[in-house]
């Protein structure tokens, strides 16, 4: 058995943005930093997944300004962040120079560890993230996005693992980002995966569904390299199993962690009581959702449809949206509910039962991602919707990047261009600034314009 085993706090981004809504700002993460930095942790998960988006549309922070700020606050540990492939931190696809420049400055600013996953598992739309990490001499965490689909089976997992060993990843990641892998199923899955790669396992699953401390117990009797939890007064939920119960159920097991109990006490009070500030930004769940094992929608996604329904006045609808979802993600071949793919489908569905007829108007996006624009999907896709999306565009079978014809350097003059229109002094000669601008192009004007008060 594995006597030791590391631990990846995700309270900064993951618990974060389980919790709440990824507000968090910077003044109320610094005060902790220092004793988040004792702690040794293997790494501090405080950056990517929608942290950039928040800053600056919400927080009115520089996105990368707080990078440099975890960074000096925190110089022992290693800064870990998640990133979508070639969708960056956006919902799109961007070229492969947009990308490199992304990855150079994050690599810059303080990242250690990137975890690199696509939402339809297509590898080629991580293979050159995992390349540009590695030119900087960082570590490239290869990730599968995990689903359960009739389609989706032991052997397709274990069979897109080695496919991640080969492209040259540091580590792979087991991303159950809906909490719907079961132990027994962790623990055949990471079993199996340990006879067969060599590359270090990380672990990624939610609270949600309640299995959480089962499954991060049971992957670690079949050889899990690391796992990822949050401090405790930031935890479960939506969000991730406690550090301390999992450092307490180890310490039993006799598995080392490196983690001194103790030292997560004032880790813990300290987040209880900032908590209170943000009640606003937490979501109604309370004790475990299995809407995500009985209809295969996660919890996140069923809140936002709450919302949009009541704006729209039919609530009655939720149920038909539900099996609507189950339908419109069949129809795509299985697709992984995650961000991108989720929001996508999700916004479908919603629009086929409010509109009481099947894919009668089909979004943009929902378009691309069925006609290749995305990758490949899982399984087969609908021959109705697929003829219906072929009236708008052209199907696609290349790499969806391979596409697009975006250069730095146009985005570079749009910017010098926008300051302009907005009167405030040219930022383009700034990288960081125009990968923001890339990235959030509406939004960015408030944090530009504070940039330059
Ligand atoms: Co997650």
């Amino acid at each position: 058995m594995k006597k030791k085993i590391g631990i990846t706090e995700v309270v900064l981004r993951d618990g974060n943005q389980s919790l709440l809504s990824t507000r968090l700002k910077i003044e109320d993460i610094l005060p902790i930093a220092k004793n988040l930095d004792e702690v040794g942790y293997y790494s501090i998960e405080s950056w990517g997944g929608a942290v950039f988006d928040s800053c600056v549309r919400y927080l009115n922070e520089d996105p990368w300004e707080r990078l440099d700020l975890l960074k000096k606050a925190m110089p022992k540990t290693k800064q870990q962040m998640l990133l979508r492939g070639q969708n960056l931190l956006g919902y799109k696809h961007y070229s492969d120079e947009i990308v490199s420049k992304f990855i150079e400055k994050s690599a810059f600013h303080g990242i250690d560890i990137f975890r690199i996953f696509d939402a339809l598992n297509v590898l080629r739309n991580i293979e050159h993230s995992i390349k540009e990490v590695k030119k900087y001499g960082k570590h490239a965490q290869g990730t599968i996005a995990f689903t359960i689909s009739p389609i989706h089976s032991l052997e397709n997992w274990i069979d897109l693992s080695k496919k991640i060993e080969d492209m040259d990843s540091d580590s792979l990641c087991i991303k159950d980002m809906s909490g719907i892998l079961s132990p027994e199923f962790a623990f055949e899955l990471i079993s199996k995966l340990k006879e067969e790669i060599s590359i270090p396992i990380h672990l990624h699953t939610h609270a949600t569904t309640g299995m959480s401390n089962l499954t991060n117990i049971r992957a670690i009797d079949a050889g899990v390299d690391n796992i990822d939890t949050s401090i405790s007064s930031m935890s479960m939920g939506y969000g991730h199993s406690a550090t301390e119960t999992i450092i307490y159920l180890l310490k039993e097991k006799k598995i080392e962690t490196g983690i001194d109990l103790e030292s997560l006490l004032e880790i813990s009070s300290y987040f209880k009581k900032i908590r209170e500030n943000y009640t606003e930004f937490e979501g109604s769940m309370k004790g475990v959702d299995l809407q995500m094992l009985i209809n295969q929608v996660p919890g996140g996604m069923l809140s936002n449809l709450e919302t949009q329904l009541k704006e729209l006045q039919k609530e009655h609808l939720l149920n038909d949206v539900i099996k609507e979802i189950y339908q419109v993600r069949k129809d795509l071949g299985y697709v992984p509910l995650v961000t991108p793919a989720s929001q996508i489908i999700g916004a479908q569905a919603l629009s086929n039962i409010v509109n009481e007829a099947r894919y009668e108007t089909l979004s943009l996006e929902i378009i691309d991602l069925a006609l290749g624009y995305y990758g490949k999907l899982p399984g087969e896709i609908d021959e109705g919707l697929l003829s219906k999306a072929c009236e708008n565009k052209e199907r696609i079978f290349n790499r969806p990047a391979n596409e697009l014809k975006e250069s730095f350097n146009e985005y570079k003059g749009n910017l010098k261009e926008f300051c302009k229109k907005i009167d405030i002094k040219d930022l383009s000669s700034i990288d960081e600034q125009v990968l923001t601008f890339i990235l959030i192009p509406y939004g960015s004007e408030k944090i530009f314009k504070k940039m330059c008060s």
